[in-house]
């Protein structure tokens, strides 16, 4: 899996340079030498699927930027799903963004994953590989230097709750509220990437994304991006789970498909299942 690392170590220091431009391509129109300018997340999936097709190992790849999964070499053992820019919406205000991979054998699932990775793209640019355990690496210049190891605490302070509150059901809220009324603080900036980030980094605390009235199945994709979560945390010793059923175990129909996810230390994670499971 090393070629697959090195891939998405390379990846990552071309979508740095990418999104340290002035003109990020929102226009689609064309730039000063009068070529059409790609839009970034575009740019960064081109990016992506140009290191992985050096990489002999890998099979297919699945793009949340592409309707459909791409044949890479039919030798191959494993199978990409990967979101570009995750939050790529939140580039033209300057907050953090970025890629998730997942990396499973054989086929897509979460059954089938054995790692996956992300790269957050702040004021530093850091990566965490799970494998069998959650690393953390921080960019220097072109090269990658190991941190350090990344385990959650049980518990944590943290609390990011996602989804339109209007459309959260009444006990989803009663028990976010009941985590800030145990001193719990607000960290949301509406990616992904960042807020678990934070999470995995500060020790603990609980991301949510629920299903709410107007999205029963929540807005987080499986492959792209709740399955590789759920395995970081699971491997880091926190918790994943959709309400009630770990992440890890849930199956799905299209690549494209999305579920309630919740990610975070052992505390949050058993509340929230104890919440849900006395709501069915
Ligand atoms: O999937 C894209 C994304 O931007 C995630 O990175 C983020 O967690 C979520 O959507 C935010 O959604 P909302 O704006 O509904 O809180």
């Amino acid at each position: 899996m090393t070629d697959i690392f090195d891939a998405i170590q390379k990846s990552a220091i071309r979508i740095k340079d990418a999104i340290d431009v002035k003109d990020i391509g929102y226009s689609q129109q064309e730039n000063s030498s009068g070529e059409t300018q790609l839009q970034l997340d575009i740019k960064c999936d081109m990016i992506i699927e140009e290191e992985f097709s050096s990489v002999a190992s890998i099979h297919t790849i699945a793009s949340e930027e592409k309707e459909k999964e791409m044949l890479m070499n039919k030798d191959g053992k494993y199978f990409i799903a990967y979101d570009p820019l995750d939050g790529s919406s939140l580039v033209d205000v300057n907050l953090s963004v970025g890629s998730i991979f997942g990396i499973y054998e054989n086929a897509f699932g979460a059954k089938n994953m054995v790692a996956s990775c992300y790269v957050v793209f702040g004021p530093r640019v850091e990566m965490v590989f799970a494998h069998n355990k959650a690393k953390l690496h921080l960019l220097q210049g072109e090269n990658w230097e190991f941190t350090k190891e990344i385990r959650l605490n049980e518990k944590g302070k943290l609390n990011a709750p996602g989804g339109t509150q209007q459309n959260w059901e009444p006990y989803h809220k009663e028990m976010v509220d009941s985590f800030f009324a145990e001193g719990y603080r607000l960290r949301y900036s509406g990616g992904m990437v960042p807020d678990l980030h934070q999470i995995l980094l500060k020790g603990g605390g609980l991301f949510s994304y629920p299903g709410t009235s107007d999205k029963p199945e929540g807005k987080l994709r499986k492959l792209f991006e709740v399955f590789p979560f759920a395995f970081i945390f699971k491997t880091a010793g926190g918790g994943a789970i959709d309400g009630q059923n770990d992440l890890m175990t849930i199956d799905y129909a299209h690549i494209h498909d999305t579920s309630p996810c919740f990610f975070g230390s052992k505390y949050e994670i058993a509340r929230v299942k104890e919440v849900y499971a006395s709501n069915k």
